[in-house]
């Protein structure tokens, strides 16, 4: 048996895998195909302070390598999470990450106030970088000033772990990395969705109501991998690598690019049973490599 255990800003995961934010709902959805407690951690899609409808649709496009997706950070709002949805979760041994959003600061800093002191939360998931809200949203992730503040913001407001999400379209990520690193945060997912867009040739006109939507799957992963690799370069808290991980083997290279655990998102849509797939997978890889842990492969790739 190999050892899959990692720590990640001070969580202890019993492996590196866990849902990508949005991807899986609030868990229950998944219930019926997986064992929630096999997971690393828990990751929820996105809460604002106010619930939220989301864009119109259409707002879900599948492309020969990946989903395009313009949701708009639909979710039912903190209240209705703290209420309905966290009793539920607490209740599972993974923790739980709970990915957060605002349209200014104050909100980002209100959600980590009432989130911390709410009972079963282990960690904050910052989102400074959905590309499908025209407030909050991307504006906080692409200015490192800006995605600093907002980091600060959250990191006097909560005694948890502090996660922030990047995303990709930005001239130089690792400019970010380093903004958001010195205003505190205690590791870093990434990355969110590429910004993209589709056409329907028998209407002509764009596939998503909102034109352009985030890119995830396959497609992404070269762009997600190396992203990683370069942040990895520059910073010395953990990362959460994710895009486009489908298998075991992808989620391997992330490791081995310098990810200290990694997220699965759209895999998950196609197949529920993705997540403990590439759990497995993992294990098998380290066994059949000759690796007694899997802490070894962080990194390890030799450039
Ligand atoms: O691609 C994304 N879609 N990234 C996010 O951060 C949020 C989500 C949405 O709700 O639009």
């Amino acid at each position: 048996k190999a050892n899959l255990a990692v720590k990640i800003a001070g969580l202890s995961l019993k492996n590196p895998v866990m849902p990508a934010s949005g991807t899986f709902g609030f868990g229950e959805e998944y219930a019926p195909f997986i064992d929630l407690n096999r997971l690393g951690a828990i990751v929820v899609k996105t809460i604002t302070l106010k619930p939220l409808i989301g864009n119109p649709p259409p707002r879900l496009m599948e492309t020969p390598c990946g989903l395009l997706n313009s949701i708009g950070l639909q979710n039912p709002g903190l209240d209705v999470f703290l209420r309905e949805k966290l009793p539920y979760l607490r209740q599972l041994s993974p923790p739980l990450i709970v990915n957060i959003a605002g349209k200014t600061i104050d909100e980002y800093a209100e959600l980590a106030e009432r989130l911390s002191a709410a009972e079963g939360v282990a960690a904050l998931e910052v989102n400074i970088s959905c590309p499908n809200v025209r407030e909050g949203g991307i504006v906080f992730g692409t200015v490192p000033a800006m995605a600093a503040r907002v980091t600060a913001a959250v990191k006097s407001h909560t005694h948890l772990p502090v996660i922030v999400k990047l995303t990709p379209n930005v001239t130089d990520i690792t400019e970010i990395a380093r903004a958001v690193e010195d205003a505190g945060a205690d590791a870093l997912s990434l990355i969110n969705t590429v910004r993209g867009m589709a056409i329907d040739i028998k209407t002509r006109r764009p596939a998503l109501a909102s034109i352009v939507g985030g890119l995830s799957g396959p497609a992404v992963k070269p762009i997600a991998l190396y992203a990683v690799w370069q942040v990895a370069q520059v910073v010395k808290i953990p990362l959460i690598g994710m895009g486009g991980i489908t298998s075991a083997q992808d989620a391997v290279e992330f490791l081995l690019a310098g990810a200290t655990a990694v997220a699965v998102g759209t895999a998950s849509l196609v197949n529920p049973k993705a997540l403990v797939e590439i759990i497995d997978g993992l294990e098998r890889y380290l066994l059949e490599e000759g690796f007694g842990d899997v802490k070894e492969l962080i990194g390890a790739a030799q450039f």
